[in-house]
């Protein structure tokens, strides 16, 4: 999965291909259009106005520089400009899709803030830290079971050159972390039961977080509570893959041409959160995310701007997709954790909706 997503010059998102949109292979909440961005704002800059003058806002996998744009908009008619936007991105492809794309579509004062890093910070910072479907694209490790043993898939070659899958007797890591699932789910795996996990969550998360001070940090994506994610009739786990619109679970179809990813283990996420010092604020589907962060309003500004009634239709169809429970509304989940805020005062709207008792 590292190499067909990372493979310099190879791998999906080292690669020249558009991804994103219509005639890419996937569509993106902040591809829709700027409502989703618009709300993540409002919901954030209680959180950067916090943080102080200084207070950086640090996108991971930035896409196609959409989110940045539309967030940067909104927080500059919130009156809570960032000092910095950050952005960390590992396609040098996309890196300089989002600087064309922010340099001719910000004003010149606001594009100014706006960095890329080659690592995660290495010294203190604080504001908001955020991820759109970052999460679903980390290289996960599959796993099945075999008399009670734990094998890891690897790929293999046949004698005529085609991929094979290979499971191979696990090393300790791996096979701590599925005993320690089952530990925490009360129940073992049947034979060949086969599944995803990401043992390195932790470490990823406190390399990406370690150094920021105070502020808040939003993850969205797809995915499950643990009970949900390892139920034992999901017996090929999660793992998915995306080429022009259709998706299916062939890893080995055009490898480094199509997408793919695996769902979130919204518990993992939790405590790898938890165990990096954050405070869980928040866990809601998208839709109630969204809806708690002005979604109407923004939707309603948005509509009376115009008499265009090709683009209020638009507008009305992004909102479905967007919270339609069939659609992103609740297949997209969002999770919000802070360190050093008031929770309380800065995210009362959060904290109405949180579902963390599911987790
Ligand atoms: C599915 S795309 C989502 C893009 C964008 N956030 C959006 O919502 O449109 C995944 C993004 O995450 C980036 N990415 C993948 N692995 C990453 C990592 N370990 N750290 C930061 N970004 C990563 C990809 O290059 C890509 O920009």
């Amino acid at each position: 999965m590292e190499r067909c997503l990372y493979a310099p010059g190879l791998g999906y998102y080292s690669a020249g291909r558009l991804k994103f949109g219509q005639h890419g292979d996937f569509v993106t909440a902040p591809e829709l259009g700027s409502l989703f961005a618009r709300c993540v704002a409002r919901a954030l800059a209680p959180a950067l106005k916090a943080c102080g003058e200084d207070a950086t806002w640090f996108e991971l996998g930035g896409g196609s520089g959409a989110f940045a744009r539309d967030c940067l908009l909104a927080l500059q008619t919130l009156d809570a400009l960032p000092k910095h936007y950050w952005l960390l991105e590992p396609s040098a492809d996309l890196r300089q899709r989002q600087r064309e794309c922010l340099q001719h579509e910000l004003p010149a004062d606001v594009f100014a803030r706006c960095a890329w890093l080659d690592r995660p910070p290495q010294h203190a910072w604080s504001g908001v830290l955020f991820a759109n479907e970052v999460l679903d694209a980390l290289p996960v490790t599959r796993f099945t079971l075999r008399d009670g043993e734990v094998f890891e898939e690897h790929v293999g070659l046949t004698g005529n050159g085609a991929f094979v899958r290979q499971d191979r007797p696990t090393d300790p890591l791996v096979a701590g972390a599925v005993r320690n699932l089952q530990r925490r789910l009360g129940f073992d795996f049947e034979d060949g039961y086969r599944s995803e996990v990401l043992p390195q969550l932790p470490w990823w998360l406190e390399a990406i977080a370690g150094e920021q001070q105070s502020g808040a940090a939003l993850f969205v994506d797809y995915g499950y509570v643990r009970r949900e994610f390892y139920l034992p009739e999901r017996r090929d786990g999660t793992l998915l893959c995306h080429y022009r619109h259709r998706a299916h679970a062939d890893p080995f179809v055009l490898p480094g041409l199509q997408d793919i990813t695996a769902s979130v283990d919204f518990t993992a996420l939790a405590e790898a959160g938890v165990g990096a010092g954050f405070e869980l604020v928040s866990y809601a589907f998208q839709s109630e995310f969204l809806i708690a962060s002005g979604l109407d309003a923004e939707f309603a500004a948005a509509y009376d701007a115009t008499d265009n009634e090709a683009t209020r239709y638009g507008l009305a169809q992004q909102v479905k997709r967007l919270t339609l429970p069939g659609e992103m509304g609740e297949r997209f989940q969002c999770m919000l954790l802070a360190r050093g805020l008031d929770t309380g005062s800065e995210f009362a709207p959060m904290v109405a909706i949180d579902r963390s008792e599911r987790l």
